[in-house]
């Protein structure tokens, strides 16, 4: 599995906690995100990163800001991109599961290190059970498709 991380000045730490944990999980994870010390507006790093996924270029995305709440609304402007902006596991599991998200949101200023990777494991462990939530998916992706 490949998975693309991107974060904004507030999530360095967290994103290093995160980048280790995938990897002793044999996982293959591309860095878009700034280092310590570096600043970026949270709208671009979600751009890149949501790029990057629609691009095929990982299975799926991890964002962090300060909240979680900036990075998902930017990456849901990019079509096609379903980032969904969790605090628990509970929640990451559905967003995969119910949702087909495609971008995992993480508040590095409102989760914990530990609670952060729980949250990860659902998120890159569980899977689309497609269905009666394809059609639901379907409807958002005519939603996104609509003039307005
Ligand atoms: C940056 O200070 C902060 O505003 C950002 O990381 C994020 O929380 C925005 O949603």
């Amino acid at each position: 599995m490949r998975i693309v991380i991107g974060n904004d000045h507030a999530g360095p730490k967290l994103k290093e906690v995160l980048k280790e944990h995938l990897i002793t999980k044999d996982v293959e994870v591309i860095d878009l995100g700034v280092r310590e010390g570096e600043k970026i507006d949270y709208p671009l790093i979600a751009k890149k990163v949501a790029e990057y996924v629609m691009a095929n270029k990982a299975d799926l995305g991890v964002l962090i800001c300060g909240t979680g709440i900036g990075v998902s609304i930017s990456a849901n402007k990019v079509k096609g991109i379903r980032a969904a902006c969790v605090s628990d596991p509970y929640s990451a599991k559905l967003s995969r599961q119910h949702n087909d998200a495609n971008i995992l949101c993480i508040g590095a200023r409102v989760v914990g290190d530990e609670l952060a990777k729980m949250i990860l494991d659902e998120f890159i462990e569980a899977s689309f059970l497609g269905d009666r939530h394809q059609r639901r998916v379907d409807i958002i992706k005519a939603i996104e498709n609509e003039e307005v």
